[in-house]
């Protein structure tokens, strides 16, 4: 018992020092694999380049270079943004808090490995 305690502490230890972001993926809601469907769906790649989904939109940003959080993906998918002229629709209306939030995991877990 003792022994195997004293085998977890330091790669606990070790595990916080150099991987924070694992302590904020738990924060996390969502399923990625639904998601990329949601993100295909919705044809988020006609304005946005995403490796992941294969998408090569140029009308806005790149998704693998923004590497937003997941928080601001969540708030922008919500209730859409405008940037020098160019909007992007907002999704509350068209997808349930649900798909919101997988559509979300999938733009994050793909941008942030
Ligand atoms: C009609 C074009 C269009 C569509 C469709 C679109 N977006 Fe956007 N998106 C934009 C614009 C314009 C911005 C604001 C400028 C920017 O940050 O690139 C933006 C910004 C974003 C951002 C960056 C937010 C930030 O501030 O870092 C994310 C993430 C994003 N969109 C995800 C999505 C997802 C997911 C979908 C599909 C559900 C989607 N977008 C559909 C045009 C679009």
């Amino acid at each position: 018992m003792m022994t195997t305690a004293k085998r977890f502490c330091p790669a606990a230890a070790v595990a916080v020092l150099i991987a924070p972001a694992p302590a904020f993926a738990t924060n996390i809601a969502g399923n990625p694999a639904a998601g990329k469907l949601i993100f295909h769906a919705n044809n988020c790649g006609s304005c946005h380049t995403l490796k992941a989904a294969g998408a090569t939109g140029l009308i806005s940003s790149n998704l693998d270079k923004k590497k937003a959080s997941y928080a601001t993906i969540v708030r922008v998918v919500t209730a859409g943004t405008t940037k020098n002229g160019l909007a992007m629709p907002a999704y509350k209306g068209a997808l349930s808090t649900k798909q919101i939030q997988n559509v979300a995991a999938f733009v994050y877990s793909s941008t942030h490995r």
